[in-house]
């Protein structure tokens, strides 16, 4: 496994590449679900790249970029054991030389949901990711179901500006008890932990609901709601029902619904989602 951290380093290991290229970006602190991506790429293609980056233009002033976790060694040594062909760390002045001012704005899709909390957040994601795989050239591009806004923002852009990469999303990994995997989790209090699968069951209540043949969003969503601020500790960003390319609002919930939640269990911002 090569390691690098300049383009022009990368550009000339990518030159030896066996194709199919698959790719996965990642911010590192790599977990099961990070490492569901770098196989479903294995299975798909001769050679892998993984990029490890976390990239500060896709971080609010008031966010976590100074604590976001890190641990490169540990990283390198899961992607090892995977079979990784290449690794990717730049660091921030390889990605943003002095000077850098071009930024990528996928229009109406990235102002809702994440991007009503998080203002600024995806044109930071669209931006690294259209650099990365400028620079990667990647035949294949894999995204994980956890960030279901992410991989709609980055499927548009490829389409919209005729990337030619084909992007895959897999599924969502999950704890044995249906937290969503995430690089955050660590920073859970165990009382924090066992509160944060409040948010997993509002949206198998949705699920249930929706079985249950249930059809209003409001209805829905009020009682994932209760669910959640039943729990003192949790503070609800958003509940959302929409549709899962447009990302529209949906009156009534149709098959192939998205259902989203972003909750605050203490100081700790979670994402989740399900497919119904
Ligand atoms: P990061 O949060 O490190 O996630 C990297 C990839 O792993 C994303 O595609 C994300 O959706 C996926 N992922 C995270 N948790 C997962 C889980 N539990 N199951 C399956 N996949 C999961 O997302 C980013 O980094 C960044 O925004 C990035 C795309 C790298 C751009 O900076």
């Amino acid at each position: 496994m090569k390691v690098v951290s300049t383009i022009q380093e990368l550009e000339r290991e990518r030159k030896m590449l066996s194709s199919p290229v698959g790719f996965v970006p990642t911010m590192g602190f790599l977990h099961e679900g990070h490492l569901s991506l770098v196989r479903g790429a294995g299975k798909e293609s001769k050679s892998v790249v993984v990029s490890i980056f976390v990239n500060p233009t896709q971080f609010g002033p008031e966010e976590d970029l100074a604590s976001y976790p890190r641990d490169v060694e540990r990283d390198l040594k899961l992607l090892e054991n995977e079979g990784v062909n290449l690794v990717f760390t730049p660091s921030a002045e390889e990605i943003y030389p002095p000077g850098y001012c071009t930024w990528v704005e996928v229009e109406g899709i990235t102002h809702i949901l994440e991007g009503a909390s998080r203002q600024g957040h995806f044109r930071g994601v669209a931006t690294v990711v259209l650099k990365l795989l400028n620079i990667v050239q990647p035949d294949r591009t894999y995204f994980g179901q956890k960030d279901a806004q992410q991989a709609v923002v980055i499927q548009r852009m490829v389409s919209d500006l005729n990337l030619d990469t084909e992007i895959v999303v897999l599924p969502t990994l999950r704890e044995p008890d249906g937290l969503a995997m995430s690089s955050r989790n660590i920073y859970l209090s165990p009382p924090e932990r066992k509160v944060a699968l409040c948010i997993f069951d509002s949206l198998r209540l949705a699920r249930e609901l929706y079985q249950g043949g249930e059809r209003s969003t409001e209805i829905i969503c009020h009682k994932m709601t209760d669910l959640m601020l039943s729990q003192p500790q949790v503070k609800l960003d958003y509940v959302g029902i929409v549709h899962p390319q447009t990302l529209k609002k949906m009156v009534e919930v149709k098959p192939g619904a998205l259902v989203l939640v972003a909750a605050w269990v203490g100081k700790v911002r979670l994402i989740d989602n399900i497919l119904i």
